[in-house]
């Protein structure tokens, strides 16, 4: 029980830390913000390996991870998806793909392609089996129209996953918060119905559509 709260409370720290104002973010260099994206209280709280065993990303699959920031879901991705898939890496921020490519070359992962997206586009190169959005839908503004254009996306059958924050959201996030129930409204006007929910990740939902 006091290992879960002290680790809790680590997970909150390292969010708030995430949630810098832009001002502040401007100044802080993408090296700085990959340390806090991959730091060891972050990584054990999202429980990686779980998170992709329960997407079932399998092999030959095509899976776009929107907001890939470092690239710590997008490599375990590209893993599962093997030499026959890809993972496209999206993101708005430059710096953090170059480290995800650096990455990819360093475990000799052929499979994963960099996407620089606008903010209000994802800009997929072709439709996907999965579009993965992990700790970014609040970063995004304008999530219904955003929503709405995933379809266009997606393989017949294909799915959306997303994981935010649930009930505590750590300091800084005030004007990023939404609720499950705004994320039911924003998707169902986008067509997409859920299809799966899952409650392991402490303080993070975790709900997937089709
Ligand atoms: C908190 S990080 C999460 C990174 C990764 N998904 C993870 O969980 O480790 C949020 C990421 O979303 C990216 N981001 C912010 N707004 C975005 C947008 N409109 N479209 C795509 N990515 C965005 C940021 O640059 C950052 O890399």
């Amino acid at each position: 029980m006091k290992k879960n709260i002290i680790s809790f409370i680590a997970i909150m720290m390292v969010a708030a830390m995430i949630a810098l104002p832009a001002q502040a973010q401007q100044r802080r260099t993408a090296e700085e913000y990959i340390k806090i994206l991959e730091s060891e209280s972050r990584i054990s709280g999202l429980q990686i390996e779980k998170v992709i065993k329960t997407l079932q990303v399998s092999p030959g699959q095509k899976v776009a991870d929107i907001g890939s920031g470092s690239g710590l879901f997008s490599r375990p991705m590209a893993k599962a998806v093997g030499i026959n898939g890809i993972v496209y890496a999206v993101d708005v921020d430059p710096e953090l793909l170059k480290h995800v490519e650096k990455s990819a070359n360093r475990s000799r992962m052929s499979n994963i392609k960099t996407v620089l997206a606008p903010f209000d586009d994802p800009k997929i190169p072709e439709k996907v089996d999965l579009i993965a959005i992990i700790d970014t839908l609040h970063h995004i503004e304008n999530q219904a129209p955003y929503l709405k254009k995933l379809r266009q996306y997606l393989k017949p059958g294909g799915r959306v996953a997303i994981i935010d924050f649930s009930a505590d959201w750590p300091d800084g996030h005030e004007k990023m918060r939404y609720t499950v129930d705004d994320l039911e409204v924003w998707m169902k006007a986008a067509g997409f119905k859920q299809v799966e929910k899952h409650d392991f990740l402490q303080n993070n939902f975790f709900l997937i559509y089709q």
